[in-house]
């Protein structure tokens, strides 16, 4: 991972649509000195999104699109990325499907991180269905991002005990605190694989 560091490290996007406490982690990780990323961007679907604030406090460069029309957004989410030289996308809690169109015309890699130990729970309110099922045990999972939903290659997952009196409410605090340590490891793990 030697390459990366320094003013070799990679340049990175971090996609969010709402709160950003990911994007605040990913934001603390890219500041430390053995990290191998460059957040050079925030792009949100979102213009209201809470997590582009941090974007603001970070000075990092930030995009928000109108997501009325996929096919136009995406083009101008693929514009920005190539002008900014983006070599990793990341997504945090960004609530819409990127098309197969984009996955392919990006040409580098595209990891997201779920709230649930993939494959189970792929798809939204992951801690509502868990607790629903009476699962003993949920957690998060970073992979890649291919074409098909939350399918993409598993790079870590952190599993964590579902206890009697947890709710979707507390669930979803305890995978978060996970997830922030979660995404990092993964993306330390993934690059040095390269
Ligand atoms: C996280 O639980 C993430 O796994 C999911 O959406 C949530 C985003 O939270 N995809 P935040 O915006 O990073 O706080």
């Amino acid at each position: 991972m030697a390459k990366l560091i320094g003013k070799n490290r990679i340049k990175t996007a971090v996609f969010i649509s709402g709160n950003g406490s990911n994007l605040k982690s990913l934001i603390f990780f890219s500041k430390k000195k053995i990290s191998p990323i460059q957040i050079s961007l925030v792009i949100s679907n979102n213009k209201r999104a809470r997590g582009l604030n941090y974007a603001k406090k970070y000075k990092i460069n930030k995009f928000s699109i109108i997501y009325k029309n996929k096919k136009n957004a995406e083009f101008l989410m693929l514009k920005k990325l190539k002008k900014n030289n983006i070599k990793l996308i990341l997504l945090a809690g960004f609530m819409k499907i990127l098309s197969k169109k984009f996955i392919l015309s990006f040409k580098h890699p595209i990891l997201n991180i779920h709230p649930s130990l993939l494959p189970k729970y792929k798809g939204l309110n992951t801690h509502e269905r868990v607790i629903k099922n009476n699962e003993k045990f949920t957690g998060c999972t970073v992979h890649m991002v291919n074409k098909k939903l939350d399918s993409g290659k598993i790079i870590l997952r952190k599993k964590i005990k579902i206890y009697k009196k947890d709710d979707a409410k507390t669930l979803e605090k305890r995978v978060l605190k996970q997830e922030h340590k979660l995404y990092p490891k993964a993306i330390g793990k993934f690059l040095s694989n390269l």
